[in-house]
């Protein structure tokens, strides 16, 4: 696997988009900055980081042959892959917050950005961008941010933890396009934050409340609710947020 080590950029995702317009580049590149400026974060928010101390990194993956029938199956892989890393830590209550989101307890720690290209009528690419919250201890106005030197209560190696999730995630995709996705989507749903549990969320179209039951997400990366009405609607990106 290849890496690409930066100082500083504007964007890890938007420079390796670059890169590969004009190269031909490895499938697994990652690039990795130590002080991301102006990261991009998912439904057009920024994405904050204190310089060198967490890992802001992307990976390009090239034409991911299950996308067509699960184009949700690579969110899952990325948040399943950096969960599990994570549980090797030894990390109590780490789940995965529909739809990518990595928390502990209540706190996030992770976001994950995916950014598909089409380079041709018949394929295209992803750029998994991931910023992880390693060993930052101070989040200024985010409440809800937190980082795993704080839960661990000592600092990480960045570069070990960096290879490792990466590893994982060339591992896992593997293991999906040879073998089997199934246990991919199961998984997610294992890790998935308030599923079964009865909570709030805020419908953005009409800012009004309301309560349901997650059952889980489909292939396309909709959010089942079970309503208090019996029925179950589905819920894309951006339509609904938590309230939590
Ligand atoms: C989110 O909103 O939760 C997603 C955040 C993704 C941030 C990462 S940091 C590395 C990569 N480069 C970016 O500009 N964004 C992603």
């Amino acid at each position: 696997m290849k890496y690409i080590t930066l100082e500083t950029i504007d964007s890890t995702n938007d420079f390796l988009k670059d890169l590969k317009r004009n190269n031909d580049i490895e499938n697994y590149t990652v690039v990795v900055a130590n002080n991301q400026y102006d990261g991009k974060g998912q439904r057009g928010n920024s994405w904050e980081t204190e310089s060198n101390k967490n890992l802001t990194f992307s990976m390009f993956i090239d034409n991911f042959s299950l996308a067509t029938t699960s184009p949700f199956l690579l969110n899952n892989i990325i948040s399943v892959s950096i969960v599990e890393v994570l549980k090797t830590y030894n990390i109590p209550k780490i789940q995965i917050k529909w739809p990518n989101d990595i928390l502990i307890g209540n706190k996030k720690i992770a976001g994950i950005l995916i950014e598909n290209s089409w380079q041709n009528n018949h394929s295209f690419f992803s750029i998994i961008g991931i910023g992880l919250n390693v060993n930052q201890c101070i989040f200024e106005n985010l409440p809800k941010a937190s980082s795993l030197a704080l839960v661990l209560k000592k600092e990480l190696d960045k570069t070990i933890l960096l290879k490792k999730i990466c590893n994982k995630i060339k591992e896992n995709i593997t293991f999906c396009t040879t073998k089997n996705s199934y246990s991919f989507i199961e998984n997610y749903h294992s890790y998935l934050f308030k599923k079964g549990i009865p909570s709030v969320f805020i419908n953005t179209a009409t800012n009004e409340p309301f309560q349901g039951i997650i059952q889980g997400v489909t292939n396309f990366g909709e959010l089942k609710i079970l309503l208090e009405n019996e029925t179950v609607a589905l819920f894309k990106n951006k339509e609904i947020v938590f309230y939590y």
